[in-house]
């Protein structure tokens, strides 16, 4: 999408972190912008922040787990704003390390959020974005978790390669309706993640203990890249139609690693009889 002045944004996770940022990133862009979060205060604190010099830019409280919940995200987006043309389901937490030893409550709080909190972003969204043919695009945040595999975050791993498929998807179905889709795919960020279990909700139990892999999480995010040069990836991703976005590139070699693993699988399988086009 070349030209965002004017048009609508809604972004999930929106209070905190990388998806403050985002918001900030298409205000600045001439944007308005719906900020979606759990978490109403610093919701609040957020909105109050922006009334300034950027007033195009309001909050809904917003539970990307509920789908009902996201719907009436959606309903009022429109009431304000006429039209949605970005939809970016950011809102994400990282859940325990290990993969085994994860109890069922806390893979379901994470893929409830990582994975359903995208899928319900896509169904209650999509539809508003075809509806007025001026053409939208759709930013899903995953990680580079959704590509590396022992990041020692089993389920989060899981929840981000998942939104890895969707999203790649996605973007074929939708190329030919002019609905962009670009996938976000950060290393460390200096955001709240690592406390990111501030929003454990009562239903799932109690939350589990923080692991052995905490503090030193913790320590990588607090230096971490500033959520603001993320955003303004996104943002140039959006009006070049990118679909993978890219962070940092000192992960590299653990992707090639990754994609060298696998193709030494497959070369196994010997040259192939027909070369597919
Ligand atoms: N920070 C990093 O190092 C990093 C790296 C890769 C990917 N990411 C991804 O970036 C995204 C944003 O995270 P962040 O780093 O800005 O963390 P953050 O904790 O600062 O922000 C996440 C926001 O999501 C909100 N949220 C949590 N549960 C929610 C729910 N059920 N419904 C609606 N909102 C909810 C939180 O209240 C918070 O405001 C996540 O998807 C995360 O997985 C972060």
């Amino acid at each position: 999408m070349r030209d965002l002045v004017g048009k609508t944004a809604f972004v999930t996770g929106g209070a905190s972190g990388i998806g403050l940022a985002i918001g900030r990133a298409f205000a600045g862009a001439g944007m308005r912008v719906m900020l979606a979060d759990i978490e109403a205060k610093p919701l609040e604190q957020a909105i109050e922040a922006f009334k300034g010099n950027l007033p195009e830019v309001r909050g809904v409280v917003c539970d990307v787990r509920d789908y009902a919940d996201v719907e009436r995200a959606a309903r009022m987006t429109v009431e304000a704003f006429g039209k949605v043309h970005v939809v970016c389901n950011n809102a994400g937490v990282t859940g325990s390390a290990g993969t085994d030893n994860i109890s069922l409550q806390d893979w379901q709080w994470v893929i409830d959020i990582n994975l359903m909190g995208v899928v319900h972003g896509v169904k209650a969204f999509l539809p508003l974005l075809k509806a007025h043919g001026e053409g939208g695009h759709i930013v899903n945040t995953a990680s580079m978790a959704g590509f590396l595999s022992d990041t020692g975050f089993g389920a989060y791993t899981a929840s981000k390669f998942a939104v890895v498929g969707i999203s790649e998807a996605l973007s074929t179905e939708l190329e030919p309706q002019g609905i962009g889709v670009s996938i976000l795919c950060p290393g460390w960020v200096a955001t709240r993640i690592s406390e990111s279990r501030r929003n454990w909700p009562n239903e799932y139990g109690v939350p589990p203990p923080r692991g052995p892999l905490a503090e030193r999480f913790a320590e990588l995010v607090r230096n971490g890249m500033a959520p603001g040069d993320v955003a303004a990836l996104v943002l140039k991703a959006v009006q070049n139609n990118e679909l993978y976005v890219f962070t940092h590139p000192d992960m590299r070699p653990w992707l090639e690693k990754r994609v060298d693993r696998f193709l030494t699988a497959y070369r196994k399988l010997g040259a192939p009889q027909e070369m597919l086009e």
